[in-house]
């Protein structure tokens, strides 16, 4: 029997009054799929994944995307004379898609002021760490070598500056003295695939938006650290 068409994100729209998404990535893709674990249960609502879009070729994620039928794409940022041309490039595929938000999930490349000033408000990124500690690269051991007691992750959208954009949600875990960078890692990542789809969830809802630079969730503006979600709301992702 003739199986019918999966749908394609270019040429079905959402269904009305579901909020697009299109999810950028450039490896793994475990928030990924945490993101479609947490629309499969219905602990996102209304909200689709029109795309998933990465820089690397062989980014497993995208094969994570394409085992759901979500069109997975993959723009080589190699293939580009220059980051102007690629975040071009990437633009035009993600504005193609006409998204509601844009996701930035493990999406490990720095992208222009043009880029983010194109989808300010609709960009949020997730981030290893309390910020505005550690913003950048191996968060895990800076952690760790500054003797810190805890650890985690964020959400934030955003701006112009790198991992500097107002912070949406932030979650916690204790560092141990046994703990290296790798199972540091390991617990705040688990962290990560509850707070990026609560946060989703948020934004799906109409609760949560950025304007003039300051983040708001439910019309009050958010503290400069955002919201900390106890574990039962984080766990109940
Ligand atoms: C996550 O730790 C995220 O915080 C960082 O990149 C990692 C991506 O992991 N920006 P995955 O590809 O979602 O498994």
């Amino acid at each position: 029997m003739t199986q019918p068409p999966k749908p394609s994100g270019s040429t079905f729209p959402s269904p009305k009054g579901e909020v697009s998404l299109v999810i950028l990535i450039s490896g793994n893709g475990s928030n990924l799929d945490s993101i479609i674990q947490a629309i499969n249960n219905n602990k996102v609502h209304h909200a689709t994944i029109r795309a998933v879009i990465s820089n690397r070729p062989n980014a497993y994620g995208l094969e994570r995307a394409a085992q759901q039928g979500i069109p997975a794409i993959c723009l080589d940022h190699k293939q580009y004379e220059n980051r102007e041309a690629f975040d071009n490039a990437l633009l035009e595929k993600v504005q193609s898609y006409q998204p509601d938000l844009v996701i930035l999930a493990g999406f490990m490349r720095i992208l222009t002021p043009g880029f983010v000033r194109s989808l300010i408000g609709k960009l949020i990124n997730v981030h290893p760490s309390l910020l505005p500690k550690y913003q950048g690269l191996n968060t895990h051991q800076r952690a760790i070598d500054a003797g810190d007691l805890e650890h985690g992750c964020s959400v934030h959208f955003v701006t112009e500056e790198l991992d500097g954009g107002p912070v949406i949600a932030q979650a916690a875990v204790k560092i141990d003295s046994t703990d290296t960078a790798q199972t540091l890692e390991s617990k705040v990542r688990k962290k990560e695939h509850k707070l990026l789809p609560l946060c989703i969830q948020w934004f799906s809802l109409k609760r949560l938006t950025m304007i003039d630079n300051v983040a708001t969730l439910d019309g009050a503006n958010l503290a400069s650290q955002g919201q900390r979600p106890t574990d039962d709301v984080l766990d109940d992702m």
